[in-house]
């Protein structure tokens, strides 16, 4: 089989590999769609932490299961279904209170173990989720993104009074924006980044508002429109978003972060506890992807706004490139295998 592998930092290759077989309770995937991540182009560069090389890469990914381990029924051959990246021991202290996403052994698939940028992958039965017909296959590979907001909106609890504000308008930001707008109903959605472009999409994705602060001081910019957050996603992730953040909180706000930096950010307890605001932090997703199926069976989200380009896995070295560097026109990228 042709397999997208990072052998080390910058040397990312199309390798042929033996076919994977599915281990006891595994199942194997003949993949015929995969979207590139941000987190994707990091293990390519050597800039995530948790990648041990060589990789094959890729953790958005759906298809057909085409091979079961023991103990797993041979009638699942053929079913049509997505991966759920997050493989968890399932009885350590977080997988015991329903937060598998942060397993004392989390193993990613595409990042600690060979993941979906490959003609078949193997992984747990239980990560296997079937994608309903109704589901188109362009959806279908845009579950697993989906399923980063549902978290963090499900650490958040959105409802119809919240007026949210969202850092960035990249494919995290957006997919936040069609879930406060579609599922949850907010009130008024701002979505604050650096480039015009990917603000037009936030409106096309629900947005009320947008504001570009490449000029303006954000908190300002807010006071001045009557604006005050209850409930801020940071999805720009920079280490100077969570004391802004802070800062232009309304009283009681919730705010939820996803960044990895190693940066540290400055914080006061003043600033926190005087308006008594909780912060949140969410990680990959906690088996969030029975729900995003049904926000997508039920149409309240729209992942077509969100997919920008389809290559072919050949070309796999030209789309991450222009994923990479063309932030302005491109959102998702997919890839066919
Ligand atoms: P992206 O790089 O495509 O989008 C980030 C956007 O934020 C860009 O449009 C950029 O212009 C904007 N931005 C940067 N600094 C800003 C600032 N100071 N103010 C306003 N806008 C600013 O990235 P993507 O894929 O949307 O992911 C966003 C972040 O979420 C990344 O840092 C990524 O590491 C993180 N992430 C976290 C996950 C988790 O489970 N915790 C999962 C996936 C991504
Ligand atoms: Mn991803």
């Amino acid at each position: 089989m042709k397999s997208i592998t990072v052998r080390t930092p910058n040397d990312l290759v199309i390798e042929e590999r033996q076919i994977p077989k599915p281990k006891k309770n595994e199942v194997r995937i003949r993949v015929v769609s995969a979207g590139i991540c941000g987190s994707d182009i990091h293990i390519w560069h050597g800039h995530n932490p948790f990648a041990k090389y060589p990789r094959v890469i890729g953790h958005e990914f759906w298809g057909y299961i085409d091979a079961v381990g023991e103990d797993i029924d041979e009638k699942r051959i053929g079913e049509r279904v997505v991966g759920d990246p997050v493989v968890s021991c399932g009885s350590c202290y977080p997988c015991s209170v329903g937060r598998p996403n942060v397993c004392a052994e989390l193993q990613v698939i595409g990042v600690h173990r060979d993941g979906g940028f490959s003609e078949y992958v193997t992984l747990p039965a239980k990560n296997s989720h079937v994608v309903p017909a109704a589901i188109n296959d362009d959806d279908a590979t845009m579950i697993e993104p989906f399923t980063i907001a549902a978290n963090i909106c499900s650490q958040l609890n959105p409802t119809s009074h919240d007026v949210a504000l969202v850092y960035g308008a990249g494919p995290m930001g957006l997919t936040s924006v069609q879930a406060l707008r579609g599922v949850y109903g907010v009130k008024e959605i701002i979505v604050v980044d650096r480039l015009e472009e990917r603000l037009q999409m936030a409106m096309e994705s629900g947005a009320d508002r947008i504001i570009n602060n490449t000029h303006l001081d954000l908190a300002e910019a807010l006071v001045a429109r009557g604006i005050y957050p209850t409930l801020i996603i940071d999805a720009a992730c920079h280490p100077s978003i969570l004391p802004e953040a802070i800062k232009v909180a309304s009283p009681a706000a919730r705010i939820g972060i996803m960044g990895f930096s190693s940066e540290p950010c400055i914080i006061s307890q003043q600033g926190i506890t005087s308006k008594e605001i909780s912060i949140f932090s969410s990680r990959l997703n906690s088996n969030r992807f029975p729900l995003v199926i049904e926000w997508m069976q039920e149409r309240k989200i729209q992942p077509e706004k969100l997919i920008t380009h389809h290559f072919g896995y050949q070309q796999v070295v030209e789309a991450m490139a222009l994923f990479e560097k063309e932030q302005r026109h491109c959102c998702k990228v997919l890839l066919t295998f």
